[in-house]
């Protein structure tokens, strides 16, 4: 099949790369010229594991190409999707004009029968809005070409995107008509090799599918976290109660896992959305707005203990941080725990050394860019030199098992602050540390 993705940022590059890697004929298209200047000579603008080898791959056979120019990208495609960002607007929703501003430049250089995807997270009854700009557009060219407007949310997770899109846990397709639901299902077939996952509904039902998912995830981490802090207050301990409540198959062990927060593009953007989208439907949405108290609240719970051991004016102290990214296996700081911590530790005084082993260049250049006092460093022990304490923020595999005598000897004092509880099973006392972690 031919296919258009418009937008070439985290979604629209993997869906992108994985419908070509299947056999399609795919185009990418974004705004950003650098970008797509820099994606033609094989320079990636994200860093997730297995990304790259597979768009040089598609680009050298063909079957996947680069551009700026829309209208050339629609001359031959059955289906465009629509993977541009949908960021948080100044009251909380989400900011549809890349959405709509894409769905008039297709009403303007379509020319053949078009399905339009929605692959971006939309509120509900963005289909619909999509739908009325392009006939607007087409009218205006007294155009009576045929168009599907489909709702197709990604459920990708940053960090593991290649595996969660060539193997999919489902595929949510929202449509009106059976044309569009026919090719959907063709075109997402390959994906599917023992048994079909796709689960076809109404498109405004799977509008809401997307954000009931993401608010589904983001109120189990509050909630760990939550029970984290009753944990620390009562003297029991939450990984513990962890093990406990998850043994239960309908409560689960996945994300119940006690930290500093969830972070990101999605789940912070996407929480305040929906208590957005439910107040403007005359709904007052408590658990959501509690979901995003607990979880505002959440991420600065380790600099307050580490002010609790080290006082309020932490100048004169350096801190090694290990992670940045807002998760493992991804450069993505959006929203990252790590910048709050940082900006606390920093406004009191003190100074960081920080590694992460992908996300340094979005530290400097964005989110950190401009504060004194942050050094970085390509290797992770060579923070803890002259560090009071190491701070972990982000579970990265290379922080799971390190060499604690050489923390130790690198480190002014022998002290850890564990923003994931990586080392909670580890007894890190009896090896002479004084540790901090989330929950006990
Ligand atoms: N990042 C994720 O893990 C993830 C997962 C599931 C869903 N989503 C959703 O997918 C959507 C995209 O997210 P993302 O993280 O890929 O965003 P992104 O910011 O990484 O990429 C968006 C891209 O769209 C481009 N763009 C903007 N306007 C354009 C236009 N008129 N024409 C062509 N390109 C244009 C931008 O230049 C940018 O490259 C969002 O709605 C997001 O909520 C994201």
């Amino acid at each position: 099949m031919n296919i258009t993705v418009i937008g070439s940022g985290y979604v629209g590059l993997v869906s992108g790369t994985c419908f070509a890697e299947v056999g399609n004929k795919v185009t990418c298209v974004d705004i950003d010229p650098i970008k797509i200047e820099k994606l033609n000579k094989g320079i990636i603008p994200i860093f997730e594991a297995g990304l790259e080898l597979m768009i040089v791959k598609n680009v050298k056979n063909k079957n996947l190409i680069f551009t700026t120019k829309l209208s050339e990208a629609l001359k031959n495609s059955d289906i465009a999707f629509i993977a541009v960002g949908t960021p948080m607007g100044d009251d909380g929703s989400a900011d549809l004009q890349y959405v709509l501003s894409v769905a008039k430049s297709i009403g303007q250089l379509m020319k053949k029968r078009l399905i339009v995807v929605d692959k971006s997270t939309v509120p509900v009854g963005t289909a619909d809005k999509v739908k009325a700009v392009i006939q607007k557009e087409l009218d205006l060219r007294s155009s009576d070409l045929q168009f599907d407007v489909v709702s197709n949310p990604e459920f990708l997770k940053e960090g593991a995107a290649i595996v969660d899109f060539m193997k999919p846990d489902r595929v949510v397709i929202g449509a009106d008509s059976k044309y569009a639901f026919n090719k959907m299902k063709e075109l997402y077939s390959p994906f599917f090799r023992s048994r079909d996952r796709f689960i076809t509904m109404d498109i405004r039902s799977a509008e809401m599918t997307k954000y009931a998912a993401n608010a589904m995830l983001a109120t189990k981490i509050s909630f760990i976290n939550e029970i984290a802090n009753i944990c620390e207050k009562v003297g029991a301990d939450a990984n513990q109660v962890r093990l406990g409540i998850g043994a239960d198959q309908r409560i689960g062990y996945s994300f119940i896992y006690p930290g500093v927060g969830y972070g990101g593009s999605c789940f912070p953007k996407d929480v305040k959305a929906l208590t957005k989208i439910a107040k403007e439907n005359g709904y007052t949405a408590q658990l959501m707005t509690a979901v995003e108290e607990v979880n505002d609240a959440q991420k600065f719970v380790i600099a307050q203990k580490i002010v609790t051991r080290f006082g309020e004016d932490l100048t004169g102290f350096t801190f090694g941080i290990w992670g940045l990214a807002f998760k493992p296996g991804t450069d993505d700081m959006r929203e990252a725990p790590s910048i709050y911590v940082i900006k606390e530790l920093l406004k009191r005084g003190a100074k960081i050394k920080a590694y992460d082993p992908k996300a340094i260049n979005e530290a400097k250049e964005h989110y950190l860019k401009g504060f004194q006092n942050i050094q970085y460093f390509d290797s992770k022990y060579e923070v803890l030199k002259n560090s009071e304490a190491l701070v972990l923020l982000t579970e990265w595999k290379e922080f799971r098992s390190p060499n604690f005598e050489l923390i130790k000897a690198k480190l002014n004092s022998p002290v850890i602050f564990d923003g994931r509880n990586q080392y909670n099973s580890l007894n890190l006392e009896t090896k002479g540390f004084q540790y901090f972690q989330i929950g006990k």
